[in-house]
Formats: structure tokens, C-alpha cells, sequence
């Protein structure tokens, strides 16, 4: 097949979001954009980083300038990653596989979902940047344990525990549009599991169900923590008494997250949620964010606001579908090239010189 084009348009992370429509059916893209309920957390996640104004500082001197950084004693770059985002086949006949190429070409770290949809052992085969691993805490430990094994003996560097999801969350715009994964994108790391429950009438939908009934809790992060020496970050977490509680749990990073307002409508945007969580969390273990994230500038402000990087979600999907692992590739060349540019005009010339003074206030 012939490879794909990047129009000459496609200056910025928004445009692949226009150009994806060309590439996907309106069901994928009501999966892949749409957000909880009302979806007021997904237009707030975007709000709130264009509430936040810069302060900008002249005559500095670049010289040496970078934007390198190390995380659990790995090196990058620049401080963005790509956030863990289910059955990419659904938008891209190679999937996981051509993010992973994307990403690895920019060296840039990539977070595999538990639900993707190419094994994860290829994935790591292929990879040329560090490549975490997000988990779910699956019904039951057997299965967990499992999934770690292969985790670990694959070579993934980290594990992401989400800890939002144990719902799906009300998806209307989802539902709206019909829409069905295709076969093709099923999470291929997991074996079927129990079947979905049908609530009988009279009984509670959700309270009634098995997995509802098999929700994890703090002593299951316990458990994790004991059966593993990779880093744990535990992402989807807004609330500050969580991250104190996380901390006492021996967790390595916490990922300030809503999930891309996709889960529980109503709450705020991760970047307003930010400074809660930096200041229980009080330097002991890094803290990223995503949510919104679409200009190298909400980069500089997350960062401004105390997270050490910050993932990305959708736009890399928009780029995935339309342009393959260069889409991918570009979207990160674009948002690293943003940060560069906002970094020197903030007067900052390391990541370490960007904080709180940075932001007009
Ligand atoms: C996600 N996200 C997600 N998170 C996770 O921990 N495991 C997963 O399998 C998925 N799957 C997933 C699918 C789709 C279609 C989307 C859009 C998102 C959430 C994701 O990691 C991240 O938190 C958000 O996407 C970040 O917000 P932005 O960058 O999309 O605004």
C-alpha cells in the first residue's frame, strides 16, 4: 500500500484531529473523542490549560539549553509520553505496533495499555525507547499475577496501575453512535474472563454485578507492591488524600489523571486538580499529568505547576489513523519543537528552571 501523506497543513496537533475524520468512521471517532456523561470534565481538561497565562522573560541566554530529564533512573529527552490508549487497531491496521514505531523513532517513552490490541511481547521486541506497562487490577490475583509475569519477562520498565476506571463511565457520545469494536482490535493480552452480567429486574445494575463486587482496593496495591520491583506510577488520581494514601502504599509516581474526561463527568480538569496533588505529595515521588494536553505551552504549564512530564492521548490516535507511525512521529517532533519554542520565550533553558514564577499571576 501505498504510505501515507502528510498534508503540508498539518502544522499542529489539532489539525490531526480534523484530518483523522478523513481516516476513521464516525462510530471510532465518537469511541476515541468522546467523553463522559456531559462530557463538561473533556471540554474543562482543554478550558483550563487556556485559563492559565504565561509570563514571559527576555534576554536570558539559551546557551546549553535542553530539555533532558530522568525518570526511575531512565533517560529522555523530553518530557512527554504516550499515554496508554486500548485497541489501536480500531484506527490503525498495525495498532500498538505503529505507535510504537512513531514513538520509538522520536525516543520518546510509550505506555501499553492493558487492553491493546497487539501482544505485548512484540511490542517490546520492537522498542527503541522505554516502554512502561499500564495494568489493570484484574478480577482476580491468578490473572494478575499472570499478566505481570509476561510484563516482566517481556522487559517493561514500569507499570502504570490505573485506578479510575473500575466502571466504564456513562460514554453517551459512545453509545450514540452504535459504535462496535471491531474484532480485529480485541485486547489480545487478556483471555475472555467472565462474561458481561445482565442485571435481572429489580436487581441492582451495577452494586449487583461480579466485577463491581470484585473492585480492588488499597490492599490490593499492597499486594502489587510486594509482587513487583518495577516502578509503580498509579495514574487517575485527582484527589489529594489518594496521593498521601498512595505514598504510605510505597507507589513510585502518581499520574494526575481523569482519564480524558472519560470516566466520572464533573470532575475537574486534571491540570486545576495539579497543585492539590503536588502539594500532599510534597516532592517524594514524581508526579506526571495528561488530560488536554495539545501545545508544547500546556507542557511548559503543567510542568509550571509541578509535574515532572506529561502524556498524551488522543492526538497521537488522530495522527495514528491518518498518517501511520510518522503521524505519530510528527506529533511528537511538533510537541517538543512547541515546548522548545515556549521554554526559550519563558526565559527557561532546562526543566529545572521552569515553576510557579513562569505563570502570569
Ligand atoms: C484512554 N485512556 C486509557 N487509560 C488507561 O489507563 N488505559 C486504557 O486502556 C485507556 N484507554 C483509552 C482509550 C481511549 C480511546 C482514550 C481516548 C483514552 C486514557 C488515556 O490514557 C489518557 O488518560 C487520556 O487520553 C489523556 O487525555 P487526552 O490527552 O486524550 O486529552
Amino acid at each position: 500500500p501505498p504510505l501515507p501523506r502528510i498534508p503540508a497543513h498539518v502544522v499542529a496537533l489539532d489539525d490531526y484531529a480534523d484530518l483523522s475524520r478523513e481516516h476513521m468512521s464516525e462510530g471510532a471517532r465518537a469511541w476515541l473523542d468522546g467523553g463522559a456523561a456531559d462530557e463538561l470534565t473533556l471540554k474543562d481538561n482543554r478550558a483550563a490549560f487556556a485559563r492559565l497565562k504565561l509570563k514571559p522573560r527576555v534576554l536570558q541566554g539559551m546557551h546549553g539549553g535542553h530539555t533532558e530529564l530522568s525518570l526511575f533512573g531512565q533517560r529522555f529527552a523530553y518530557p512527554v509520553l504516550l499515554a496508554p490508549v486500548a485497541h489501536q487497531r480500531a484506527v490503525h491496521p498495525d495498532g500498538e505496533l505503529a505507535t510504537l514505531l512513531g514513538a520509538s523513532a522520536m525516543g520518546a517513552g510509550m505506555v501499553v495499555s492493558t487492553q491493546a490490541s497487539v501482544a505485548l511481547e512484540d511490542l517490546a521486541q520492537a522498542a527503541h525507547a522505554p516502554l512502561w506497562f499500564q495494568l489493570y487490577m484484574l478480577a482476580d490475583r491468578a490473572r494478575t499475577s499472570a499478566l505481570l509475569a509476561r510484563v516482566e519477562a517481556a522487559g517493561y520498565q514500569a507499570l502504570v496501575l490505573t485506578v479510575d476506571a473500575p466502571v466504564t463511565g456513562v460514554r453517551n457520545r459512545e453509545q450514540r453512535s452504535g459504535f462496535v469494536m471491531p474484532d480485529t482490535a480485541t485486547a489480545v493480552n487478556l483471555d475472555a474472563g467472565a462474561p458481561a452480567h445482565i442485571a435481572r429486574p429489580g436487581e441492582s445494575p451495577l452494586f449487583g454485578s461480579p466485577l463491581v463486587a470484585a473492585a480492588p482496593g488499597w490492599r490490593e496495591l499492597e499486594w502489587l507492591r510486594a509482587q513487583t520491583r518495577l516502578p509503580i506510577l498509579l495514574k487517575g488520581i485527582l484527589n489529594p488524600d489518594d496521593a498521601a494514601q498512595a505514598l504510605g502504599c510505597g507507589v513510585d509516581g502518581i499520574i494526575v489523571s481523569n482519564h480524558g474526561g472519560r470516566v466520572l463527568d464533573g470532575v475537574p480538569a486534571s491540570i486545576d486538580a495539579l497543585p492539590g496533588v503536588v502539594r500532599a505529595v510534597d516532592g517524594a515521588v514524581p508526579i506526571l499529568l495528561d488530560g488536554g494536553i495539545r501545545r508544547g505551552t500546556d507542557v511548559l504549564k503543567a510542568l509550571a505547576l509541578g509535574a515532572q512530564a506529561v502524556l498524551v492521548g488522543r492526538p497521537y490516535m488522530h495522527a495514528l489513523a491518518s498518517a501511520g507511525p510518522a503521524g505519530v512521529a510528527h506529533v511528537l517532533h511538533m510537541l517538543r519543537t512547541e515546548l522548545e519554542m515556549a521554554m526559550i520565550l519563558s526565559g527557561c533553558r532546562t526543566l529545572a528552571d521552569i515553576d510557579q514564577r513562569i505563570l502570569w499571576q
